[in-house]
């Protein structure tokens, strides 16, 4: 007792010493914020780095009494570096959580890190749905493809869609997008005539086009991760697709915020769906666009989101376990409900994957620009990959 209060008092009093700005290290709450900030991923790590730090700015860096420090590291999208770099902060910077995630491995490569260091993960990108299987320390404020591509199949049955080809990046987000849309389709009464995958990285989408235009259906599915939804749309301009009378639709992957207004009148029309559009009409989400462009100087996709709604979930669970981190956080966080600009979401505390509304867009040219221009909404919808 005398020990501590002794430790303590000199603590205190170092702390005066080196001045008022000083802060304990039991003060100070750390966040290692790991994303792609090259390659074809890079667009993600730019716009979740945005957004976490604009939501900083508006809400203050003090939280429950705890001066939140973040840590910002570019894995460029290779998974055994983001291991390598979650190691590192969790052992060597003791950071008290793990965000980011540009994309799956990354995510499956950092959940064995979360369990045995019991440091909570914010997962703020990848969108597999099993990702949040991997750890209970995962908590996620993305979207997951199942979520995403289920009420887009829907909707092309009914629109007279019923001849589809699937064409998606071979690995974990677009084999869930593949299953999940050629499920609810052929439930609905539509065929897909042919499944196609393509691989994740330099993808040359040329031969996968061609053949579509030879097997004349009535629409392309596409799922391809954010960053590589230009290259899709400048393909399919250039074999003439859109001219042979074959719809585009997607996951709003390939719509993303981040390039849709350079894409050009191919985009026109594309139908998309998506958790977030920055059109999104609310009030709430109009002076988060606003403000996002006025920080970083362009427009927020869906991962300026996650990241956004990723650190609203810290800032809140750490109020609810009062500066509390580990489990104890990761069980505040789970049972989080707020207004998102996405519109009102809530994390679903038995899988820590959020629910949302799920919008489907149709791109349009507004006030000049392209946007993804929202038509439809499904709302409430719980990660369909985890249904029991
Ligand atoms: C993923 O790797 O999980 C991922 C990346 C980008 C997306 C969607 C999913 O747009």
């Amino acid at each position: 007792m005398k020990k501590r209060s002794f430790l303590g008092a000199s603590a205190l009093a170092l702390a005066a010493a080196l001045g008022s700005t000083a802060v304990l290290a039991q003060d100070v709450f750390k966040v290692g914020l790991i994303v792609p900030m090259t390659g074809q991923q890079a667009t993600t790590g730019k716009q979740i780095e945005a957004a976490v730090k604009l939501y900083i700015a508006q809400n203050g860096d003090t939280v429950a009494g705890k001066k939140i420090q973040l840590i910002v590291k570019d894995d460029t999208s290779i998974p055994d570096v983001t291991k390598r770099l979650a190691q590192e902060l969790v052992v060597q910077d003791k950071v008290d959580v793990l965000a980011g995630m540009g994309i799956t491995p990354s995510a499956f490569a950092t959940a064995p890190i979360a369990t045995q260091s019991k440091t909570p993960l914010v997962v703020m990108a990848a969108a597999t749905s099993s990702i949040t299987l991997s750890s209970p320390f995962i908590v996620r404020t993305s979207m997951t493809l199942p979520q995403t591509s289920s009420p887009l199949a829907d909707w092309a049955a009914k629109n007279g869609m019923k001849k589809v080809v699937t064409l998606v990046s071979d690995y974990g987000p677009g084999i869930d997008a593949e299953k999940f849309f050629t499920a609810r389709l052929t439930a609905a009464g539509g065929t897909v005539v042919e499944s196609m995958r393509a691989p994740m990285r330099n993808p040359d989408f040329a031969p996968f086009l061609q053949k579509v235009r030879d097997l004349k259906p009535d629409a392309l599915f596409v799922f391809v991760p954010s960053g590589a939804g230009a290259a899709v749309m400048k393909q399919f301009q250039e074999r003439g697709m859109d001219k042979a009378g074959i719809k585009l639709i997607g996951t709003g992957d390939l719509t993303d915020d981040d390039q849709l207004n350079g894409m050009g009148d191919v985009a026109l029309g594309v139908v998309t769906s998506m958790q977030y559009s920055a059109y999104h009409p609310s009030a709430k989400n109009k002076s988060f666009v606003a403000a996002f462009k006025k920080a970083s100087g362009f427009r927020p996709n869906f991962f300026a989101v996650g990241g956004y709604d990723g650190m609203h979930v810290i800032y809140e669970g750490l109020k609810a376990t009062k500066g509390q981190g580990g489990e104890a956080l990761v069980n505040a966080m789970k049972n989080l409900k707020w207004e998102s600009p996405r519109g009102p979401v809530s994390l679903d505390p038995e899988t820590r994957d959020i629910v949302q509304n799920i919008y489907l867009s149709k791109v349009e040219r507004k006030d000049g620009e392209l946007y993804n221009v929202e038509f439809d909404v499904i709302k409430d919808v719980k990660d369909p990959g985890k249904a029991k």
